[in-house]
């Protein structure tokens, strides 16, 4: 299914000649509606591979948009501060230190886009290339693919890569991530969809309660980067083992929170050997007002829990509404930022012969 709002804001792109370097193939940028039995939808662009709209019931059955994001194309290459609502971010989604990391006796340098260091791939990460749909009926998914070049943000190997969105009757939306290299290089994909299950643009989400199944997370330093220490949360406003309001100890003191901003760290999932690459239980979030909830699951090994810290209202979505402070919050789960850098942490290099292969589920709904 083509949109219309798609594809007159790609010819205003074109004409208006903004970005035309970063994305290549206009032609081919579509928007795709996944809907259930139940009603439940999810509409997705090839564009960034970009969740666009995921529309969900509350507890009284009224379907609303849980996501942050745009109707158009060029809302999403023009947003300022570059949010990556909705997107798919990698080669390597999260920090690497100064743009830098040595692999097999050579220094690569990536592209560095955030003060000293290099983010979410870089200057054009995943979230900004066309990648190529094949939408399956039967399956009720659609699988997304993108051919990143060697040497293409400074990293090593020709990476082809695949993301496939499947969305289920019991309104679980199931994210399929592959790849394979010709050159060892690290990886970590991720998606980086804002929720707010209020419903987009109804202000912040301190309200909404959290729970992350982590004993421990990764603190950084002043450029967001881990330290390499992983301590416990217990007795810290990083302790959401037991579910509790995201504002809830948002406002203590606390260096780590200051570096943030409030929120944008790496959490440390409670994974045992037995379900070692298993979907485990990562996240539940309920939202008070609405009955929400939202479960994530996945088989990685951390989540970056931000909570929109960096909006601020001078962004507006899709139904005219401002994004205000904390308007969203992304649970990205993927392995630990910075991994490339740091001897301690799960390895996240992948090498020619084997297969990246991660999973992660968004399963929605509510509670009266
Ligand atoms: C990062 C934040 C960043 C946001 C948007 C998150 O994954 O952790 O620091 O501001 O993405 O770029």
């Amino acid at each position: 299914m083509r949109s219309l709002a798609f594809s007159i804001s790609f010819a205003l792109v074109m004409m208006a000649g903004q970005v035309f370097a970063q994305v290549q193939d206009f032609d081919s940028i579509q928007l795709y509606t996944l809907k259930n039995k139940a009603g439940m939808t999810v509409k997705v662009t090839n564009y960034g591979a970009i969740i666009t709209s995921i529309q969900v019931p509350d507890k009284a059955g009224k379907l609303g948009d849980v996501v942050l994001g745009y109707d158009s194309v060029e809302g999403y290459m023009n947003a300022v501060d570059k949010p990556y609502f909705g997107a798919v971010v990698g080669r390597y989604g999260n920090r690497i230190a100064k743009g830098k990391f040595e692999l097999d006796g050579q220094t690569y340098t990536l592209s560095v886009n955030n003060g000293p260091n290099s983010l979410h791939g870089g200057i054009i990460g995943f979230d900004k290339v066309v990648w190529k749909a094949d939408y399956r009926q039967d399956k009720n998914e659609i699988e997304l693919t993108y051919h990143a070049k060697d040497k293409e943000e400074g990293y090593p190997g020709n990476l082809n890569v695949s993301v496939t969105y499947q969305l289920k009757d019991d309104n679980e939306l199931l994210i399929t991530y592959k790849a394979t290299t010709d050159k060892a290089t690290p990886v970590n994909i991720t998606q980086h969809t804002y929720f707010n299950l209020k419903g987009e643009g109804s202000g912040d989400i301190l309200g909404h309660e959290l729970m992350l199944n982590a004993d421990k997370y990764t603190p950084v330093d002043e450029t967001l980067i881990p330290t390499g220490e992983l301590p416990a949360v217990k007795g810290t406003p990083f302790d959401f083992t037991k579910a509790k309001a995201i504002g809830k100890d948002i406002g203590e003191k606390n260096e780590q929170l200051t570096f943030g901003g409030g929120y944008d760290h790496n959490w440390v999932l409670n994974r045992s050997e037995v379900d070692k690459g298993k979907m485990i239980l990562a996240a539940k979030v309920v939202e008070p007002t609405t009955g929400r909830v939202l479960e994530v699951r996945t088989t990685e090994s951390g989540v970056q829990f931000y909570c929109g810290n960096f909006l601020d209202g001078r962004l507006t979505g899709k139904s005219g509404k401002p994004y205000v402070h904390r308007g969203g919050f992304c649970l990205e789960t993927q392995h630990y930022p910075d991994s490339p850098n740091q001897k301690n942490f799960p390895s996240t290099i992948l090498k020619p012969g084997q297969e990246y292969h991660t999973q992660t589920s968004f399963r929605f709904g509510v509670e009266k």
